[in-house]
């Protein structure tokens, strides 16, 4: 029951982002990217604690993650500012620009061991089901390689704990019952690979 009203909600998502895409002026759009280069980096790739890296993010992810945030219906007041008035061209714009950079993932030390207890923990609940195989993600669906490891632990203790409201709830459910230690080892392993 849950599942379906969570793709319903992704289909209204998805419907009002599919107009077409056209008449997008190049020097509004450069500002509006200097705006989200401030917390995001200035290729995606964050340097902020606390701030999400979103180069190389399926565009599906990035349009979604946006209209909801738009509406009022996700994220944190900074991203409600962010994106206040954003047109769905500009959303798509934006969304097109950060999809095709690369991902530089995590440049810290690794712990070898936890690294590999990482990989086989995301094996065993089979992440790789619905964020691919190489965790790059797709359409709404999240990459998760070389997404920051602070943030991963953040974002899945936060899924685990209080599942957002009116949205996807597959991932609240994926995280059912995993330890803390468990996310631990698997942020560790997928901020790494890129
Ligand atoms: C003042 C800092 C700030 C600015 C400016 C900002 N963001 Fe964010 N953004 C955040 C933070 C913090 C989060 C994580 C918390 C949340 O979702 O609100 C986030 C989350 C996101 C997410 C969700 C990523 C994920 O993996 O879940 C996307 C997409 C995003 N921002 C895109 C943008 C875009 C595009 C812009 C420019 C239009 C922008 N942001 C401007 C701070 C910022
Ligand atoms: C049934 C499909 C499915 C499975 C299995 C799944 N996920 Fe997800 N995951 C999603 C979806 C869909 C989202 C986006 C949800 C949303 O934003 O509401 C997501 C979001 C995430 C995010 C947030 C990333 C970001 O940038 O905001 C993380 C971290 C994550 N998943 C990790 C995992 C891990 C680790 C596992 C295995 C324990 C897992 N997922 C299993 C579907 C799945």
């Amino acid at each position: 029951m849950k599942q379906a009203a969570g793709r319903r909600a992704w289909l209204a998502a998805l419907f009002i982002l599919a107009g077409p895409v056209f008449g997008q002026q190049p020097g509004a759009l450069a500002e509006r990217i200097k705006g989200c280069a401030a917390c995001h980096g200035a290729d995606g790739n964050s340097q902020m604690s606390g701030v999400p890296s979103i180069a190389g993010q399926p565009k599906v992810f990035l349009e979604t993650q946006l209209v909801l945030t738009r509406e009022g219906m996700r994220s944190t007041a900074v991203m409600q500012n962010a994106v206040r008035g954003m047109s769905d061209k500009e959303i798509t714009a934006i969304a097109i620009h950060y999809a095709a950079l690369p991902v530089r993932g995590a440049s810290g030390k690794t712990d070898a061991a936890l690294d590999k207890r990482g990989r086989e923990i995301a094996g065993k609940f089979r992440c790789g089901t619905c964020h691919l195989k190489n965790y790059r993600g797709q359409q709404q669906i999240p990459g998760l390689a070389g997404q920051r490891e602070e943030y991963l632990v953040f974002t899945m203790i936060a899924f685990r704990d209080n599942p957002p409201p009116g949205v996807d709830t597959q991932m609240s459910a994926a995280l059912y019952g995993i330890s803390d230690a468990e996310i631990r080892a698997m942020a560790h392993f997928l901020s790494r690979l890129h």
